[in-house]
């Protein structure tokens, strides 16, 4: 293993150079999977704009009832319509969604202890692959919780949960956790965001943060943009065309929909920006012109 402190060379992210390894399929270093695992990238990433809206509602695996999500069967179908990916828990899903909604899941496989506890990093893999199978898994989503206790754990279940994937052609999504123990810093995102795919994660799930362009240029799998605390509509629209014009492939947002003063006016100006290159201004004033009607 390199020693640490031996690099002491300026690092060089070539931020104007495209991803070089992009022949054959669209989404970021995905060209040698295989086409099952492809297609269910496909019906992830749209093919139109390579990008996604996923909408993340798995807060109850360790909140229970989260605000805005007291009623998952009254609080998701109505913005369904807007969305290319469920991001939630096999019970969430199983209890509350259609099946015939006909969008991709991102299924929640990793748990752990509730919010009550203090220190939330040790999570084990709670859904097995036979399951994900039966959900018909477009991807499943594992959290991982770099410079906490728990960090060791938690790589090895992303580790595991990519091999078990790689045998049935469903990709992982390893989500960047933060925490009192973690630092919200760009040295810390780019930590974390390039350990993930160097151990097999197909997607990245992270924050926005300060050179963030450096954070995507480095990371060569998609990465998608989790929303975090709720914000004012417009300052969140902000952070969604921020991040989609520093190289990200898309969001998944939970709390910045559901607990909008109109989630479905604000998920609309969320598609825009991710899929029709809408600036923040032009998403936000379609909010302001849905929301007021
Ligand atoms: C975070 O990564 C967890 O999976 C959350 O339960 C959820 O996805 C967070 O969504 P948001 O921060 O946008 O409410």
């Amino acid at each position: 293993m390199a020693d640490k402190d031996g690099f002491k060379v300026a690092k060089n992210y070539h931020i104007d150079k495209p991803f070089a390894k992009q022949g054959g399929f669209y989404v970021k270093g995905m060209q040698d999977v295989d086409w099952g695992m492809k297609t269910r990238l496909s019906s992830i990433f749209q093919p139109g704009s390579g990008h996604t809206v996923m909408l993340a509602f798995d807060h109850g695996y360790f909140m229970g009832s989260t605000s805005g999500l007291e009623r998952l069967d009254v609080v998701i179908p109505p913005v369904i319509d807007y969305i290319d990916v469920l991001m939630a828990t096999r019970g969430g899903l199983r209890t509350c969604i259609s099946p015939s909604s006909g969008k991709a899941v991102a299924l929640r496989v990793s748990c752990g202890s509730s919010m009550l506890d203090e220190d939330l990093s040790h999570e084990v893999i709670g859904v097995s692959i036979e399951d994900a199978v039966r959900m018909n898994a477009s991807c499943m989503a594992v959290q991982t919780f770099i410079g906490a206790d728990g960090e060791k754990d938690s790589l090895d279940n992303l580790c595991k949960t990519v091999d078990a994937g790689l045998k049935y052609g469903i990709p992982t999504m390893g989500v960047v956790a933060v925490g009192k123990q973690m630092e919200r810093t760009s040295h810390f995102f780019k930590l974390a965001t390039r350990i993930l795919p160097e151990l097999g994660a197909h997607i990245v799930k992270t924050y926005y943060c300060d050179k963030f362009e450096e954070i995507t240029a480095a990371c060569p799998v998609p990465i998608v943009v989790a929303g975090g605390k709720k914000l004012p509509e417009d300052e969140a629209l902000t952070m969604c065309y921020r991040a989609m014009a520093e190289g990200a492939a898309g969001v998944d947002m939970g709390r910045n929909i559901f607990q909008s003063l109109d989630p479905v006016a604000m998920v609309q100006a969320v598609n825009m920006i991710v899929h029709k290159n809408a600036t923040d201004k032009e998403a936000y004033e379609f909010f302001l012109h849905l929301k007021n009607k």
